[in-house]
């Protein structure tokens, strides 16, 4: 038997508070979301229909949010998030050497996590940093001017 999803009484008030701020409740969405994931690591279905309810709107236009900003997880996620630049600049510099070297160690394609769930590899659009492309980001870090022998000791710095 399945137990019914619901979202931890911290997150709906984190949510509901949110209220208070915006009388148009669709500018909470990708706070609600952000909500969401900070407590579980991604926001599944289930979350995407709960959100729906508190701030009533449909699942449909929640979903199309968190679709639209790809910091949303809408799967479950590795430790470390690999998010690497497929735009023109990176890809004039070789990006696709830089995910080739990481799909290769990583034994995954990108848009998976390794079995060990160290790792999620994602494509991002441009990160801002094209002087010094090929760029990744790994979490937080901005990682400029990969080669792709730079790839397997920075991976090692990640557990
Ligand atoms: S195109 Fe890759 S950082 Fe801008």
């Amino acid at each position: 038997m399945s137990t019914k999803f619901v979202l931890s009484s911290f997150e709906i008030n984190e949510i509901e508070n949110q209220k208070k701020y915006y009388e148009n409740y669709r500018a909470i969405t990708i706070e609600a979301l952000k909500i969401v994931q900070k407590q579980r690591g991604w926001v599944s279905d289930q979350a995407v229909i709960e959100i729906s309810k508190i701030l009533n709107i449909s699942p449909s236009d929640i979903e199309s949010v968190a679709t639209f900003y790809s910091q949303i997880y809408r799967q479950p996620v590795g430790r470390n998030i690999i998010r690497y630049c497929d735009s023109v600049v990176c890809y004039l510099t070789g990006y696709q050497e830089i995910t080739k070297v990481l799909e290769n160690i990583l034994s995954i394609k990108t848009g998976d996590t390794t079995l060990d769930n160290r790792f999620t590899l994602l494509p991002v659009c441009c990160l801002g940093n094209c002087d010094k492309s090929p760029t990744i980001m790994i979490n937080e870090d901005l990682y400029s001017k990969l080669t792709p022998e730079s790839i397997p000791n920075l991976l090692d710095s990640y557990k």
